[in-house]
């Protein structure tokens, strides 16, 4: 697997996408706003109201697993990257965290984040775990999130092929993928054939009905005049028994 997530860099930049201010990402009038709070807005995707339990898969520093707990009362975040993990610790545990911003050649700036408005850390964990080999103590859960990570595995199916047994019966699951395919991180032969969307529902549909489908634009800044802006698809999923 690409360890890529691991590396200071790829902290700094999601710790900037997950918690930083409008202005500290995009300091550019007529940048594209719209792609801002990318992780706050895949879990408004949920059902209003109160539930037990939310997993955030590929939760990367955490922020969708703190906005899943405004309406949970536990939440548990599982990524891959150990150095991702650290930073969400830290970040439930009230810290606040200096990333190196970098704005062009070897010029840096610093941003600190903390954890958003509002939120507290209570009922929120996060663990170092694989998406494909999720350990079977999890339990069932009313909510599942997961973000942007689909197409950075390389056995999407076995993930794919877990989701039923994570939901309890009526609970809701949102997957958000860019579809960007890249064989960095998935071996051709484990890609779709054909459009993700289509083989997303080939693969769920014995256990879940499609709800909604939406685009959702998302911006990762690189530098101060380098930015990624990219769409993911957003499916929202209801577990049945049929
Ligand atoms: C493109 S990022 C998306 C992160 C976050 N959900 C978001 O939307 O900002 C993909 C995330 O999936 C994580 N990841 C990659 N492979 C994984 C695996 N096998 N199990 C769990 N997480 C994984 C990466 O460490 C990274 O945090």
């Amino acid at each position: 697997m690409s360890d890529v997530y691991e590396t200071d860099r790829y902290v700094g930049e999601y710790l900037l996408f997950h918690y930083g201010k409008p202005k500290e990402i995009l300091p550019w009038e007529h940048g594209p706003v719209a792609a801002l709070d990318f992780p706050v807005r895949t879990v408004g995707y949920f059902s209003k109201g109160g539930v037990g339990r939310s997993l955030d898969v590929g939760c990367a520093v955490g922020r969708s697993s703190f906005e899943l707990g405004r309406t949970s009362s536990e939440v548990i975040g599982i990524d891959f990257s150990k150095a991702f993990i650290t930073a969400a610790e830290k970040i439930g545990a009230g810290k606040t965290l200096s990333c190196q911003r970098l704005e062009e050649a070897g010029e840096v700036t610093t941003v600190n984040v903390s954890r958003p408005g509002g939120t507290d850390g209570d009922g929120i964990t996060f663990e170092v775990g694989d998406a494909m080999n999720l350990r079977d103590e999890l339990g069932k859960f009313d909510r599942v999130h997961a973000a942007n990570l689909v197409c950075r595995l390389p056995e999407p199916r076995r993930f794919l092929s877990k989701l039923a047994s994570l939901l309890r019966n009526g609970g809701e699951l949102v997957l958000a993928t860019p579809c960007t395919w890249l064989e960095e991180f998935t071996r051709k032969e484990n890609w779709p054939q054909g459009r993700t969307l289509d083989w997303l529902k080939e693969e769920l549909a014995n256990d879940f009905e499609l709800i909604e489908v939406a685009d959702e634009p998302f911006l990762i800044r690189e530098t101060a005049r380098k930015f990624q802006w990219t769409v993911s698809m957003v499916t929202k999923w209801k577990r049945v028994e049929r």
